[in-house]
C-alpha cells in the first residue's frame, strides 16, 4: 500500500465519525446480553445462602463427602461463601466451573434431580454478577453474540410472558453482507468488468471483500461487525479498480487531446496483425466533464462527482456534512496532484468508507420515553429493503421516507407488505432464511466417491438442491402451516420448476416436436436443419427457435425412448439435461419414472416426509463415506428444540471403531459410555432415526456393512424429549414419527420463531426480545401458520424498529 493510500485510509477509518461508530459498536457488544440478567439480582442478605441451598440440594450427592465426582467438591464452595461478596478481584475457579456447567446445561446430568428454572435463574443470575468482572465470564458474553450460541438464552423465559421489557436492538454498524456486493457488482457499479476485454490490465474484476461465513447456520449477524485487513484490502483494491475503470475513457480522451490519436504502431494487435483499437467504460459524466475541465472544477461539478459516485457504490445520497468533507479531501489533493489525482483519491475515497462497508443503524430518529430510538426514515428505508432483498430501498419505498410517510409501524408495515406481496421485487433473502436454517444447499460441498454411488454422480447434488428450493418456495408460497409443512410435507418437486403453467407449456411443445418429426427423417439431419422442416417447428415454440440436427437428434432419440417406454414427454424438467441418474437418490426407478408434469406430487410417504427426509439434506448432513448421526441429531436439538450440546472437549477421543461386522448404530455403542453419554444422549436418539437411509439419501430396508456381503436389517428407532409435551416426547419408531412429533410441538415451532427472529435482526434474541418472540409466534399461530405473518411481524416489531445504546 502506497503512502497516498495509507493517509487515505487514515483519512477515512480513523475519521471521528468512524471512532465513534466502533466504539458504541464495541460497548454494545459487551454490554447487550449482559446487562439484563442483572434485574434477577436479588439484595437480599440471605441470597447466597439461597444459591448454596440449591446447589446443595442439587449437587451434593455427587459432589461431596466421599462421592466427589469430576473433582469438584461442594464443600470448598461452602467454605468459601463467607467470603463470596469479594470474589470480584481474584476469580474463583470453582465458582466460575460451576457456571460453566449451568449455562452450558451440562450439569446436573440428565438422569438426575434437574433445576428448576427459578433456581437456575437464581443461581445463573448471581454468579454472574459476582464473577462479573472475569475474563472468563466476558469471554462467555462475547460468544453470546455469535449465532452457536443463541439458544443458550432461556427458552421459557423468551416465552412464558413473565418479562414485561420493552424491545430494541443495539444501536449498530453491520458489515454489509456479501451478498449485498455482489448484488451491487451485478449491476455494475457503473461498469461490467471483462466486457471490455483484459487487454488493458486495469479492468480487473472486483473482488468479493466481505467473508463469507463458512459455519453452518445463520450467518449474516451485526456482532460480527469488525471488517478486518483483508475485507479493507480488498475494498481499497476493488476502489482503485472501479475509480480506474470509470476514468479510463476520459483519461484516454485527455491523451488524445494533448498527443493526438495514438499512432497504429503503438497498439497492440491481434493474431492476424490488426491494430486493436483501445475500449473503455463509458465515464460518467460528472467526472468526465472534471477530467476534461480546463480549468480548476467548481464546488457544482466536485459535489455533482460526489454524489454519482454515492450513487455507484453506496447508493445513497451523501448528507451535507459528507459533501464538505469529500470536497474537502479533494481540494487538498489537487494541491498535490493535480486535479485528476485529487478527483481519483476522492472517488477512492468514497468507495472505501464507513458507508460503503457498513451498513449503520443508530436509531436517528425520536426517542421515546423507554430512552429508545426509532430508526429515522432513511435507516428505516434501508432496514426494510435488505431485510427482504440485496438492493438499495425501491422509488417508493425512498419516497415514503422522504415525504414523511415512514415514520410509524403502521407505515412500515405498509411497506414491508407491499414488498412482500409485490412478485415483481425479487426476495433472495427468503430464500436464504431457509438454506441457513435447514442447511441442505451444503449438499454440494460434502465429498462422495461417486463409484459408491454405481451412478452418474455429477451434478446430482446441485439438483437435489435446485429440487428442495422449489419445495421450500411452494410451501412459503401456499403459506399454510409452514413449518409443519415443512417437517411432514409427503409432497415432493422432482426436476421440476415449480411452475406448472411452463412445465406443461414444455411438455405439449415436446409432444408436438416429437409427434411431427417421428415419420420424418430426423436421424440423417446434418448439422443444419433443412428449412422445410424449421419453419413448423419455429411455429411450435421459441425454444426450437435454434435446435439444430444434433439437437434435434438428441431430443428424438430421448422422446423415442420414452414414448416407447409408455413415460410423460416431460423427461428433461423442463428442458434440462437429461440424467435421469439422479432419481435414484428418491428411490425413483430411472427406467420407468414418468415424470408428473402436475408437481409437487405425492412421492412415497411410508419412505420419506418433509425436507429433513429430502435426499438434500441428508447429504448435507453426511459424512464421505456414511452417515452422520451426531450431528443430525445435534441439528434437531439446537435447530428445532432450541436446546444446547456441549461442545466436544478437545480432549476427548471422539472415534468409533471400525469394525466391519456392526452396524455404525452399533459402532456407534462406545458413546454410551457415562462420558460420552451425558452429551451424545441429547443427539445420538434423534439423528439414529436416520439410518433409514443410505449416506446418499436413498432409503433402505437393510444396510451394507463394511465386510464384504454382509447385511443387517436397519433400526431406525430413536427417542424424542425435550418438546417440554409428555404426549410428544419419547420412544419414535423411525423418522417419520419422529418429524410428526415434532411438527406438533409449541417448543419446535417457537424454536423456529426464534430462528427467523436471528436472521431478521442479525443478532440473537436477548431477554427483552420476549414481547416481539411473543407477538411473532402468535401472528403466525393465529394466521393459521402464514410465515409471511411471521415475518411481517418481525419486521414491524420494537426490536426491528428501536436502537437504544445498551446499558443507558
Ligand atoms: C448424578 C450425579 C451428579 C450430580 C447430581 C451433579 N453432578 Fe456434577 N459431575 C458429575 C460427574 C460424574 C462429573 C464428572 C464426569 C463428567 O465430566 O461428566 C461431574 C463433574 C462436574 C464438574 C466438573 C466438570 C469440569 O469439567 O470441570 C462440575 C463443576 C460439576 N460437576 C458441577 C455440578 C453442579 C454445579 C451440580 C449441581 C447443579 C452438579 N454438578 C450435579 C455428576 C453429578
Ligand atoms: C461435552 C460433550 C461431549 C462429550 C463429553 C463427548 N462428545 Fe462426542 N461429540 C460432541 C459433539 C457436540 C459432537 C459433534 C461435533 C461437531 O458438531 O462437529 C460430537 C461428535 C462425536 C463423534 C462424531 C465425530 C465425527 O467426526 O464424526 C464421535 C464419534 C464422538 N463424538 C464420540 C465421542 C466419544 C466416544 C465420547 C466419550 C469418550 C464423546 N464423544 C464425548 C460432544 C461430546
Amino acid at each position: 500500500m502506497g503512502p497516498a493510500f495509507e493517509m487515505l485510509f487514515r483519512f477515512q477509518l480513523i475519521s471521528e465519525y468512524m471512532l465513534r461508530l466502533l466504539l458504541i459498536a464495541f460497548v454494545l457488544m459487551c454490554q447487550s446480553v449482559v446487562g439484563v440478567a442483572h434485574c434477577f439480582a436479588d439484595a437480599n442478605q440471605n441470597f447466597d445462602s439461597k444459591v448454596l441451598g440449591v446447589l446443595e440440594s442439587k449437587c451434593a450427592d455427587c459432589h461431596s463427602g466421599n462421592e466427589v465426582s469430576g473433582g469438584f467438591d461442594l464443600a470448598d464452595l461452602q467454605s468459601e461463601a463467607a467470603g463470596l461478596e469479594q470474589v470480584n478481584e481474584q476469580v474463583n475457579e470453582h465458582w466460575t466451573r460451576v457456571f460453566q456447567m449451568l449455562v452450558t446445561n451440562q450439569m446436573p446430568p440428565s438422569d438426575a434431580d434437574p433445576l428448576s428454572r427459578a433456581e437456575r435463574r437464581l443461581v445463573i443470575s448471581r454468579l454472574e454478577e459476582l464473577l462479573a468482572d472475569s475474563e472468563l465470564i466476558l469471554e462467555w458474553k462475547h460468544k453470546l453474540m455469535f449465532p452457536e450460541y443463541g439458544n443458550y438464552v432461556d427458552h421459557e423465559l423468551l416465552f412464558d410472558g413473565s418479562i414485561s421489557d420493552v424491545s430494541w436492538s443495539p444501536s449498530r454498524i453491520w458489515k454489509k453482507s456479501p451478498a449485498i456486493f455482489d448484488s451491487l457488482a451485478d449491476r455494475g457499479m457503473g461498469f461490467r468488468p471483462g466486457r471490455y476485454g483484459a487487454r488493458n490490465a486495469k479492468l480487473a474484476k472486483l473482488k468479493q471483500p466481505f467473508t463469507i461465513e463458512e459455519k453452518a447456520g445463520i450467518k449474516d449477524f451485526a456482532a460480527i461487525t469488525l471488517a478486518d485487513s483483508a475485507t479493507l484490502g480488498t475494498m481499497l483494491r476493488n476502489a482503485e479498480t472501479l475509480v480506474d475503470n470509470h476514468l479510463a475513457g476520459a483519461l484516454h480522451q485527455l491523451r488524445v487531446r494533448l498527443e493526438g490519436p495514438i499512432s497504429e504502431s503503438e497498439l497492440p494487435t491481434d493474431k492476424k496483425g490488426k491494430p486493436i483499437q483501445p475500449r473503455f467504460p463509458v465515464t460518467p459524466a460528472e467526472f468526465e466533464s472534471i477530467v476534461l475541465a480546463e480549468d480548476m472544477a467548481t464546488e457544482a461539478q466536485i459535489h455533482a462527482a460526489i454524489r454519482r459516485m454515492y450513487q455507484l457504490v453506496i447508493e445513497q445520497e451523501p448528507a451535507v456534512e459528507e459533501l464538505n468533507k469529500y470536497h474537502g479531501l479533494m481540494r487538498s489533493c489537487v494541491t498535490q496532484g493535480g486535479q485528476v489525482e485529487g478527483l481519483r483519491m476522492m472517488l477512492i475515497a468514497i468507495a472505501v468508507s464507513p458507508q460503503a462497508i457498513y451498513r449503520i443503524e443508530l436509531g436517528q430518529g425520536n426517542v421515546d420515553e423507554h430512552g429508545r430510538q426509532l430508526l429515522d426514515a432513511s435507516e428505516m428505508a434501508l432496514a426494510i429493503a435488505y431485510a427482504l432483498t440485496d438492493q438499495k430501498p425501491d422509488e417508493e419505498l425512498l419516497n415514503a421516507a422522504a415525504s414523511g410517510q415512514l415514520n410509524t409501524r403502521a407505515d412500515v408495515a405498509r411497506e414491508v407488505t407491499r414488498y412482500w406481496d409485490d412478485q415483481a421485487i425479487k426476495k433472495p433473502r427468503v430464500l436464504r432464511f431457509f438454506h441457513e436454517f435447514f442447511g441442505y444447499d451444503a449438499a454440494p460441498s460434502v465429498f462422495k466417491d461417486a463409484d459408491r454411488f454405481g451412478k452418474d454422480y455429477r451434478g446430482v447434488p446441485e439438483r437435489l438442491v435446485e429440487d428442495a428450493d422449489t419445495l421450500v418456495m411452494h410451501i412459503v408460497q401456499q403459506d399454510n402451516d409452514v413449518l409443519a409443512e415443512l417437517l411432514t410435507t409427503e409432497q415432493y418437486f422432482v426436476a421440476h420448476s415449480g411452475d406448472n403453467d411452463y412445465e406443461r407449456e414444455i411438455h405439449d411443445a415436446l409432444q408436438a416436436f416429437y409427434d411431427y418429426y417421428k415419420d420424418k427423417p430426423w436421424r440423417e439431419f446434418p448439422y443444419k436443419v433443412p428449412a422445410e422442416y424449421m419453419a413448423h417447428v419455429r411455429s411450435i415454440h421459441k425454444m426450437f427457435a435454434h435446435a439444430n440436427g444434433n439437437v434435434t437428434k438428441r431430443w428424438m432419440k430421448y422422446l423415442e425412448q420414452c414414448d416407447k417406454a409408455g413415460l410423460s414427454h416431460l423427461p428433461m424438467g423442463g428442458g434440462r439435461s437429461s440424467g435421469r441418474d439422479y432419481l435414484i437418490t428418491y428411490n425413483l426407478d430411472e427406467k420407468t419414472f414418468s415424470f408428473p408434469v402436475e408437481q409437487p406430487f405425492v412421492l412415497n410417504p411410508t419412505q420419506r416426509i418433509g425436507i429433513l427426509m429430502h435426499p438434500a439434506w441428508l447429504l448435507a448432513h453426511s459424512l464421505n463415506l456414511d452417515n452422520d448421526p451426531v450431528r443430525r441429531g445435534k441439528w434437531i436439538r439446537e435447530r428445532l428444540l432450541a436446546d444446547t450440546v456441549p461442545e466436544l472437549p478437545i480432549t476427548v477421543d471422539a472415534s468409533i471403531p471400525e469394525d466391519h461386522e456392526q452396524t455404525l448404530r452399533e459402532r456407534f455403542a462406545v458413546t454410551r459410555e457415562q462420558e460420552c453419554w451425558r452429551c451424545h444422549v441429547k443427539m445420538n436418539p434423534l439423528g439414529m432415526p436416520f439410518e433409514l437411509y443410505d449416506d446418499f439419501g436413498r432409503h433402505r430396508r437393510v444396510e451394507k456393512l463394511m465386510a464384504k456381503g454382509q447385511t443387517r436389517p436397519v433400526d431406525s428407532r430413536g427417542f424424542l424429549d425435550g418438546t417440554g409435551d409428555r404426549d410428544l416426547d419419547g420412544d419414535v419408531a423411525s423418522p417419520i414419527e419422529l418429524m410428526h412429533r415434532l411438527a406438533e410441538s409449541e417448543r419446535v415451532r417457537q424454536s423456529f420463531v426464534r430462528h427467523a427472529f436471528r436472521y431478521w435482526m442479525g443478532r440473537n434474541e436477548m431477554q427483552s426480545d420476549s414481547a416481539t418472540l411473543i407477538r411473532a409466534d402468535r401472528a403466525y399461530v393465529e394466521s393459521g401458520g402464514s410465515f409471511r405473518a411471521l415475518v411481517i411481524s418481525l419486521l414491524t416489531s420494537d426490536s426491528f424498529l428501536y436502537r437504544r445504546v445498551a446499558g443507558s
